[in-house]
């Protein structure tokens, strides 16, 4: 069994965050949402990892290196644009030869990981398995129709009026059945070989496609709101720990970790939270579902239900900062200069919201 992630694509709806990085390494709970997926992948006994890559290769190379840290072994192909799910099992068929394998999208999360539904599909004679999960808004998935015995009538892309809230998850298991399926397609509306078309594809010829119903959360984290709901679903699931320092001044309430060489002073921490290495909280408030990465700077004032991105800085605010989705070495400081207002220096399509 093989595994393939998909990690290029463009980001568009986590700009400003994913014009110069790519959104499979914003961190989720302190850790990039493509490291959870390859640990998921590793987790489930596949050692044999094929990473897409497009426009933010070299950071994706960069940030996971040839694996060796997971203990596994990293082949990187290159996508020359994105041009659908359908596409990138095309190009990684020399990867992939005639072994099984598991497609994970690198852009999501999922509870309780992929060991059982890969063990399952292993030993099955299924030519391939998709994860479907009911979901609130079908019409930004792909859906699936399943008949009154429960096997799969119909697979749709992203449909107008959705008539199932059964949207396929970004997991799919395939055999070498999936290679002729992305050869008989065509470019969708939005000029993507997609993925559903190839599946739907197996299904009229008569393969066996299992859909497998999970029932745990879910999330693609594509936009901010859903970086945020996985942040707190994941913080959720993680065992508190205190490595850095706390005096004797702090409140450590609940679910809270504390990474190596962080110094939290005169502050309250409302778990469930997570500081990141060497990061400082002074004279500071940070409430439940927050995460802050490494080397930040918070100082007198208040935070909750936000990601801070690495080196950022936030200092002496009279508002409480929620719901916030902050970058990397950002600086949110009390401006000296007179006349008193706003000062701000935003990258195109950055969102402020002002009392
Ligand atoms: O997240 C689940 C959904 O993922 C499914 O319900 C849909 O059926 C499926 O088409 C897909 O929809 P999205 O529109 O969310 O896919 P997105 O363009 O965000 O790409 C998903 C991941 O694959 C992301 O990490 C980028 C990567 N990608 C995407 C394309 C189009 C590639 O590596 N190459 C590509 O050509």
């Amino acid at each position: 069994m093989k595994g393939l992630i998909l990690s290029g694509g463009k980001g568009t709806r986590l700009y400003p965050l994913t014009y110069t990085s790519a959104k499979q390494l914003i961190p989720v709970a302190n850790k990039p949402v493509l490291f959870r997926v390859i640990e998921a992948i590793r987790d489930a006994g596949v050692s044999d990892i094929g990473i897409v890559i497009g426009d933010t290769g070299p950071e994706i190379r960069e940030a996971v290196g040839d694996g060796s840290r997971w203990r596994v072994n990293i082949t990187y192909i290159p996508q020359t644009a994105p041009l659908g799910l359908a596409h990138a099992v095309k190009i990684s068929r020399a990867f992939l030869g005639d072994d099984r394998f598991v497609m994970f999208l690198g852009d999501n999360v999922i509870q309780g990981g992929i060991s059982p539904l890969l063990a399952q599909f292993a030993t099955s004679d299924y030519n391939a398995q998709v994860v479907l999960t009911r979901v609130a808004e079908p019409e930004h998935y792909g859906i699936a129709e399943l008949k009154a015995d429960g096997s799969i009538n119909q697979l749709i892309e992203k449909p107008k009026n959705p008539s199932s809230n059964l949207a396929l998850v970004g997991i799919y298991m395939f055999d070498h059945h999936i290679f002729e399926a992305v050869e008989a397609i065509q470019p969708s509306w939005r000029g993507e070989l997609e993925i559903t078309d190839a599946i739907q594809h197996m299904v009229n010829v008569g393969l066996h496609v299992h859909p497998y119903v999970h029932t745990g959360w879910w999330i693609d984290t594509g936009k901010p709101i859903d970086m945020l709901a996985a942040n707190s679903l994941v913080l959720q699931e993680i065992p508190p720990s205190i490595e850095g320092t706390v005096d004797a001044e702090s409140r450590i309430e609940g679910a809270v970790t504390i990474g190596k060489g962080a110094e939290i002073i005169n502050s309250v921490i409302r778990g469930p939270a997570i500081i990141g290495e060497g990061t400082q909280v002074v004279n500071a408030y940070i409430g439940p579902f927050t995460s802050i990465y490494h080397h930040c700077h918070i100082e007198q004032c208040e935070v909750e239900h936000c990601i801070i991105l690495e080196h950022s800085e936030i200092v002496d605010l009279d508002t409480r900062l929620e719901d916030s989705l902050i970058g990397r070495h950002v600086e949110i400081k009390r401006s000296p200069m007179k006349p008193r207002a706003l000062k701000m220096t935003l990258g195109d399509h950055s969102k402020v919201g002002v009392l």
